[in-house]
Parts: structure tokens; sequence; C-alpha cells
């Protein structure tokens, strides 16, 4: 039995589900098995897709919480919630998606005259407004500023996270063969008004490159795979999940 108990769901994403306890400093997601790309004109039902995202989640949260990063995330939920359950700190999510690019990939090949494949050096980092309504729309400072989605100093703080998850997250994926070419998180503000690292961090929501694999789409280990109807997404997924699993403990369980 667990010390707490599931009250209303406070908000249900694309991928996720959002619960609230009887305890006002947990709250539990719940990662779906759906898969959306293209603001959900294309979706699909991947089985195990929400374990493999939740537990990938997990150990990168924990790697990024050693290096002194901080996060919304508690350790995974005991049973008798699945697998793809984990337990967090609630935080005001700022509806602001960063990028950090290291390569070049995606809308920056789309929208700019950069060939994919050329090397980020210093990494790109991009805001956008995170609305479905507007379509994700890539932010100015001036925009931002306007919006007033946060002050001057947690924009700086934004910034310092971002480059610091980049680094961590970079070095770890190498480690294991893994290219991290780009990725979105999004930030959260904690009750105590701290700046934290929330929502997931998964294949979803990364670009990541088999290093060993020279083809274009066959070094694909990530959503792109869903996006361009290369199949073997899951699979892709697993492969992730494998290699992390070999360099980092298990994740906990948050009691
Ligand atoms: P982009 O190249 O499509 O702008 O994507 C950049 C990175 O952000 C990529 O790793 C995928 C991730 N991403 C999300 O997590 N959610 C989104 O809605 C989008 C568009 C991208
Ligand atoms: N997550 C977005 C969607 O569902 C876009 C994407 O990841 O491609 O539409």
């Amino acid at each position: 039995m667990t010390a707490y108990r599931l009250t209303e769901l406070l908000y249900e994403g694309k991928a996720k589900r959002v619960h609230a306890t009887d305890q006002v400093d947990l709250v539990a997601v719940e990662y779906k098995d759906d898969a959306t790309a293209f603001n959900a004109l294309k979706k699909a039902q991947l089985a195990g897709k929400g374990e493999l995202n939740c537990r990938i989640s997990a150990l990168l949260f924990e790697v990024l919480a050693a290096a002194g990063v901080p996060t919304h995330y508690l350790g995974l939920a005991p049973e008798p919630l699945a697998a793809n359950w984990m337990l967090v700190r609630p935080v005001r999510v700022i509806p602001v998606e960063v990028v950090i690019r290291n390569v070049a990939a995606g809308s920056l090949c789309r929208q700019m005259p950069i060939e994919p494949g050329t090397p980020l050096e210093p990494p790109l980092l991009d805001l956008y407004y995170k609305d479905d309504a507007f379509g994700d729309p890539l932010l100015t400072e001036a925009r931002l500023e306007r919006l007033g989605l946060m002050n001057a100093d947690q924009r700086r703080e934004l910034e310092r996270l971002a480059l610091q998850v980049n680094a961590v997250l970079t070095g770890l994926f190498q480690s294991v063969g893994l290219r991290l070419v780009d990725f979105k998180i999004e930030l959260g503000i904690t009750a105590d008004q701290q700046l934290v690292v929330a929502d997931e961090i998964s294949p979803d929501t990364c670009r990541l490159w088999d290093e060993a694999v020279a083809d274009s789409n066959d070094r694909i280990l990530d959503k792109d795979r869903f996006r361009q109807d290369l199949g073997g997404v899951v699979e892709a997924y697993g492969e992730v999940l494998k290699r992390i699993q070999g360099v980092c403990p298990q994740p906990r369980v948050h009691r």
C-alpha cells in the first residue's frame, strides 16, 4: 500500500496525465502510450512507449540531480501504480519550450539555410511559446518580455540550467554511443520559488542518433522514427533505455 491516494486529474497533455494526490507536495505523472506529431495531426498508440519514456525520464532526471540540476522528479511510483507512473513535486510549468540544438535538424533546417547534420558550436538555444492553438511559435526576447512569462533573473537562470542539462546529457549519451542532436525541456517553479526542470526528457523530446550507424535514417533512435514513418519506434526507445541502464543505477522508487 502507498501512503498517498490519487485525487483529481490536474492536466491531460498529448503524452501524459498529471494527477493530484491527497498530499499537497506530491503529484503523480502517468506517461501514455499515445504518440503525436505535427501538433497532433498525426496520432498513434504505441504499446510500451509510456513505460519506456517514464523509465528513461527517471534515469535522466536522476543523472541531472546528481550533477546538481534541480528537477521536479522524486522517483518512480510504487505499486499498485504501474511502471509508467512517476512521482514529482508540484510546480507551475512556465509555458515556454526551451530547445537546445547541438546539430542542425528538424525545424531549424526547414526554417533556415542550414544543412541537416551541421554541428552547432556553441549550441543554439531557442525558446518557443507553448500553446498548441498558436502552433508553439518561436519566441523573441521582446515577445517573451511582452508576454511576461518570466522575469530577467528567471530568464538568465533558464539559460544556465538548459546549458547545464545539455552538458550533462551530452556526456551521458556520448558514453553510450549516442549523439544528443537536440532536445526540448520545460521548466517549472516550485512552491518555494525554485526554478526546476519539469515535464519529461525522453526520445519523445530529444533527437538521438546512434554514433555507430552511418545511414541517416537507420541511426535515428527517437520520435523522428514516428514523424517520418520509419517504423521501429518502440524498439528504438527500448535501445535508448537499454544503453543508459548500462551506465546508471536502477531508478529509485519514491515511497
Ligand atoms: P524541432 O526541430 O521540431 O523544433 O524540435 C526540436 C527538439 O524539440 C526535438 O528534440 C524535438 C523536441 N520537440 C518536442 O519535444 N516537442 C515539440 O512539440 C516539438 C515541435 C519538438
Ligand atoms: N509533440 C508535438 C505534437 O504532438 C510535436 C512533435 O513532437 O513533433 O504534435
